[in-house]
């Protein structure tokens, strides 16, 4: 039996049912007016020197959730020091014992499914629904990615050469690994990349995304609990500047994973290939400008449930999220209408509410933007639908979930990460057209389509470049080891997260010869 292997991932909860839900509520319940103290944690000690921040609800600007330190500039120094000192003592510790850890950080990420799903929805303004949809991803990666370690890593691993002829490779870590993460999966994404990087056997600095340091600071917390050594996994909250640049500029880092912007990737890309040393991996997940394709032989009823899904669910902050539909000239008149519906029976609000569908955005820069864009779309496409927004929305940052029918994806420039779809509609004898539309954008993250006609939905999945595509169901929601997630083009480098091939680029090979 390997650490972690349940061959199953884990449970989840349909909040409709009373029952279940309840018991949700009564764990997060304990949490609800917790105040949490964050900051850098370098060698198992959180380090008070740099700036501290408060943190504020996103659907309740007076709501405190906590204060975070940020991490100064010799906090970074020392961090880096810290990490690259313990990667040869982790390096050379069995996979058994590095995947029994992480297996455990799974199981102790279950036992704090109250305090964490608060977090979830606290500072990320995620809704119940999404908070544990997110410690469920968190836990899979962590079994997953042991069980994976224990199977693929473990060394010295024989195999047979192309002559037959027993051979040794060994599996080793790069060294220090820096993982940037981004807020809108603060526990999946932080830990996924965390975990991998560990599981492979480098040392890690995780940098989480500004606006959600203090649920990353309860993950390493765990993680440490979990019986990772504190000179493998250092944190450092903070901004860009200070922390994410001289982490991508220093020869000491063997490695980076990130996920967030194609711009954020392409500087880090440049910062590592600038540095006077060997160049580094960058394991990068970023934009989409993602469409779904519906066809006239689709069933509307279906189709409206998961375009719904796919464009308004977690705000749009995917970034799996649907953001222009494509309908064909013969269903439109049916579909649109029922978009229309489903849009205005939607609820937004304060995402502990049960019946919260859309909580708010992450905060008002990125609200600012969105409405921005939704103004641009007022003067140029016409309005289809706008969800109503709470009376007391001017609270937080709410973006109403929003749908305009525009002519063609080129009007659209760069993703807009919210709760805004676009609708095009499109003949027939028009489907190449579009596929190559979709194509030229360069993202290549995530496809729906809906189509009755196999025929169809082949030649679709055949010459659309997507790293996930999905055929008449929703497009969000990638679950681990069942749909490794990760696009192609400006959408990512791959390999995909989640997935088999995914722990093996976070290491080196070593070939060892015999006489
Ligand atoms: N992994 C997430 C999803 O599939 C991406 O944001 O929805």
């Amino acid at each position: 039996q390997l650490y972690g292997d349940t061959r199953a991932n884990s449970q989840g909860v349909n909040i409709d049912i009373e029952a279940d839900w309840e018991a949700f509520a009564a764990i997060i319940k304990p949490f609800m007016g917790t105040q949490w103290q964050a900051g850098p944690i370098v060698n198992g000690q959180l380090c008070q020197t740099g700036e501290q921040h408060s943190v504020t609800a996103p659907y309740q600007h007076s709501e405190t959730v906590g204060q975070v330190y940020w991490a100064d500039a010799d906090t970074v120094q020392t961090a880096i020091a810290a990490a690259a000192d313990f990667y040869p003592t982790w390096r050379a510790t069995p996979v058994a014992e590095r995947a029994a850890a992480i297996a455990k950080l799974g199981d102790l990420l279950e036992a704090n499914y109250g305090e964490l799903m608060a977090l979830c929805h606290r500072e990320a303004g995620k809704t119940l629904q999404d908070s544990i949809d997110e410690i469920r991803e968190a836990v899979d990666f962590c079994r997953y990615y042991a069980v994976q370690a224990q199977e693929h890593l473990t060394t010295p691993h024989t195999s047979q050469d192309f002559n037959g002829t027993s051979f040794v490779t060994e599996r080793q870590g790069r060294g220090v690994f820096a993982c940037i993460s981004p807020w809108n999966f603060p526990l999946a994404i932080f830990l996924g990349q965390v975990t991998a990087a560990l599981a492979a056997g480098n040392t890690v600095i995780a940098k989480p995304a500004e606006q959600t340091s203090l649920i990353a600071y309860r993950a390493i917390e765990l993680l440490l609990e979990a019986g990772v050594p504190a000179g493998a996994i250092q944190l450092l909250p903070g901004d860009g500047a200070t922390v994410g640049a001289p982490l991508t500029s220093d020869v000491r880092i063997a490695g980076v994973a990130f996920t967030g912007s194609t711009e954020t990737a392409r500087l880090i890309n440049r910062s590592l290939a600038n540095r006077n040393t060997a160049p580094a991996p960058l394991i990068a997940e970023t934009g989409g400008q993602n469409a779904m394709i519906i066809d006239s032989t689709s069933l509307p009823e279906q189709v409206v449930r998961d375009v719904v899904r796919s464009a308004f669910a977690s705000a749009g902050q995917r970034c799996s999220a649907l953001r222009v539909l494509f309908v064909q000239e013969d269903i439109a008149e049916r579909v649109i209408p029922m978009i229309r519906g489903a849009m205005l029976e939607q609820v937004v609000g304060d995402p502990s509410l049960h019946q919260t569908d859309v909580g708010p955005v992450i905060d008002r820069e990125a609200q600012a933007g969105l409405l921005a864009h939704i103004e641009r779309m007022q003067q140029e496409a016409t309005l289809i639908a706008q969800t109503p927004l709470p009376h007391n929305a001017e609270q937080g940052t709410f973006v109403a979930p929003t749908a305009f029918e525009i002519n063609s994806i080129d009007q659209l420039g760069r993703e807009q990460f919210g709760p805004i779809l676009h609708v095009v509609r499109y003949k027939a004898s028009e489907l190449d057209q579009i596929i190559d539309r979709i194509n030229a954008t360069g993202y290549g993250l995530t496809l729906g389509i809906h189509s009755r006609n196999e025929t169809t939905s082949v030649h679709i999945t055949q010459r659309v470049r997507a790293g996930n595509m999905y055929v008449n169901r929703d497009q969000v929601g990638a679950v681990v080891g069942v749909q490794p997630f990760g696009g192609q083009g400006l959408s990512g480098t791959g390999p995909k997260a989640g997935g088999p091939h995914y722990l093996k680029r976070f290491t080196k090979t070593v070939r060892v010869t015999q006489a």
